[in-house]
């Protein structure tokens, strides 16, 4: 297989092999929610090409059995455990200025921690629990560590999305369900539809440094993940998303890719269920391919360039959100 050959590329990709030939040595990783699932793969996979990885997390514990496992797997890798809490911006604030304290350039970002389908719920600054984690503790670390990911050389961050996203749009009028009531499934498409948004407003505030930020679904794993299910959460949820676009995190993504995007291959129709050094593929793939230089702000499945909804690829929208993210953290970022 040649994991730089498109066609060779698919679902069943893996970390390894999106790996073969890339050397890191030098490059630091920041990996948010490294203590399971995808990130804890993430952060073997870029620790063992040579980058220095700092699992952020908030179980230092379980970090460290992960980093314990890298160990073994692998001789002479470079990873630290730090403390993240995404639901409290002074933690977010916190990580922060350690990391800027001790690197100069931050190669790469990857905003992977997440949670799904959660209880009603605060963080410690009042926001919903699932927009506050998987946006705007993401938005605050990214734009606080922008001086260190600009003096990087062509610097990447990584935004953890999903075909959940189709599940809803940015509640403009009530994000953090002051007024509305609280729907765990609209809220988590509202939080990985902001990742996106996000994504594109962010590479385009990027380019002055050459750096870049990419998207990405990462398919359907069994992870931690599905913690906060119910019974018949599932089976719930796989009709929602068929009602819609798309069937969230239960289906692969159903979006037909677009004929000016050269590397697009057709969708599995069925639900591919992935291994996690699958799922963690397009993560790596988006932290390292030099062809995606020229795809700044791209949401990306499957090691391919993938489509968006159309509400998550609208620019005056990924303003928008900027604005009303800055608001929400109360700081301002060029
Ligand atoms: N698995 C899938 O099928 C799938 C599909 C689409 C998208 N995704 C996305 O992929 C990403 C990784 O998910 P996963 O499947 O690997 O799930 P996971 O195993 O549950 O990993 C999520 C990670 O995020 C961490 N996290 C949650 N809240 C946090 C907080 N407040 N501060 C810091 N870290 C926090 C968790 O740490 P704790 O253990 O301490 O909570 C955990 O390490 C998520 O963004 C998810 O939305 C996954």
């Amino acid at each position: 297989m040649t994991p730089r050959d498109a066609s060779a590329r698919g679902p069943e990709t893996t970390t390894d092999e999106v790996l073969v030939g890339v050397d890191l040595s030098g490059c630091t990783a920041v990996v948010t929610g490294a203590s399971s699932g995808i990130g804890a793969e993430t952060a073997r996979a870029l620790a063992s090409v040579g980058a220095r990885v700092i699992l952020a997390v908030r179980d230092v514990e379980a970090a460290r059995s992960v980093v314990a496992g890298i160990e073994q797997r692998h001789q002479g890798v470079l990873t630290e455990v730090r403390t993240l809490d995404l639901t409290d911006l002074a933690s977010v604030r916190g990580f922060a200025a350690g990391v800027l304290a001790d690197t100069d350039r931050l190669g790469l970002l990857i905003n992977n921690a997440g949670v799904m389908g959660t209880g009603f719920h605060r963080t410690t600054d009042g926001f919903e629990m699932q927009f506050g984690t998987n946006h705007l503790g993401h938005f605050l670390l990214t734009n606080l560590l922008r001086p260190s990911l600009a003096a990087a050389d062509r610097a990447r961050v990584v935004n953890l999305s999903s075909a959940g996203h189709m599940l809803s749009d940015i509640i403009w009028n009530d994000p953090n369900y002051l007024e509305r009531p609280y729907d765990k499934w609209e809220s988590y498409g509202q939080s990985k539809t902001a990742n996106i948004l996000f994504t594109l407003e962010l590479d385009r505030r990027l380019a002055a440094s050459g750096a870049h930020s990419y998207a990405v679904h990462p398919g359907m794993i069994g992870t931690n993940l599905a913690r906060y299910l119910e019974p018949g959460d599932f089976k719930a949820l796989m009709s929602r998303g068929s009602r819609r676009t798309g069937p969230g995190d239960t289906s692969a993504n159903t979006s037909a890719p677009t004929t000016d995007q050269a590397e697009s291959v057709e969708k599995p129709a069925a639900v591919v269920m992935k291994s996690i050094p699958a799922g963690a593929a397009t993560t790596v793939w988006a932290a390292t391919e030099p062809a995606l230089i020229d795809h700044g702000g791209a949401y990306l499945e499957d090691c391919h360039l993938g489509v968006a909804a159309e509400h998550a690829r609208d620019v005056e929208a990924a303003r928008r959100l900027w604005a009303m993210s800055e608001t929400m953290v109360g700081q301002s970022f060029p």
